[in-house]
């Protein structure tokens, strides 16, 4: 009998969900051009089709959809279903929110429970929801940073995987702090959905 070859591990297949610019989706993407990642970009989807990143993505090669939530109106259980169908025919493992603007349901978040990551930018529990770095110069803190969890029904909450402290510097302004926390979202972000596709992070 011919010896069994041995195939290297399946890469996950990744969607990354985006609505605006897309730094976060580059950094992934840059990251994935590696063939030791073990994940690749298989998909970039926005719920916006005016999102800017959606280019970025075409230009590398990548598949892109737009579920627009204008067609969907107030009814999230469609936009949802239409999401998910656009999920499953690119066979997606794993699913990283970056700069998605849209709240998903317990229906949704719960088919992916511990295969959904978010990037946030403030070290949770603190500063949850918008406008994180105008709060954390507002409430005087001295280290602020960034957060990528596990996606749980509640809005910017979910099991840790990374977190990037920087600090916060006289004179800052929520554009200056912004940017300090941008450079390591975009380090943080590959790293956490290494520990994820090789199974070294979990939600439970
Ligand atoms: C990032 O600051 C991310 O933490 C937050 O939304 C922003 C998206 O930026 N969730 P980009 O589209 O990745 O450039």
């Amino acid at each position: 009998m011919p010896k069994e070859s041995i195939t290297p591990r399946a890469r996950k297949r990744v969607a990354v969900l985006i609505s605006g610019r897309g730094s976060n989706m580059v950094a992934l993407i840059e990251a994935a051009k590696d063939a030791s990642y073990p994940a690749e970009i298989a998909l970039v989807a926005s719920n916006r089709p005016d999102a800017a990143g959606l280019a970025t993505a075409r230009q590398a090669g990548i598949a892109t959809a737009i579920v627009d939530r204008m067609t969907y109106g107030k009814d999230r259980e469609a936009f949802e279903r239409a999401l998910q169908a656009v999920l499953e025919d690119h066979r997606i493992d794993l699913v990283c929110l970056a700069g998605f603007m849209r709240l998903l349901t317990p229906w949704f978040v719960a088919g992916w429970h511990g295969r959904m990551l978010n990037i946030h930018p403030a070290l949770l529990p603190a500063f949850k929801g918008l406008h994180t770095h105008a709060r954390a110069l507002a409430a005087g803190v001295k280290t602020h940073g960034a957060t990528v969890h596990f996606v749980a029904a509640e809005m910017d909450s979910g099991p840790i995987i990374l977190q990037a402290e920087v600090p916060v510097l006289a004179g800052d302004r929520p554009e200056t702090l912004a940017a300090r926390v941008l450079a390591v979202e975009h380090k943080i972000y590959p790293q956490a959905l290494r520990l994820v596709a090789e199974g070294r992070a979990r939600a439970d």
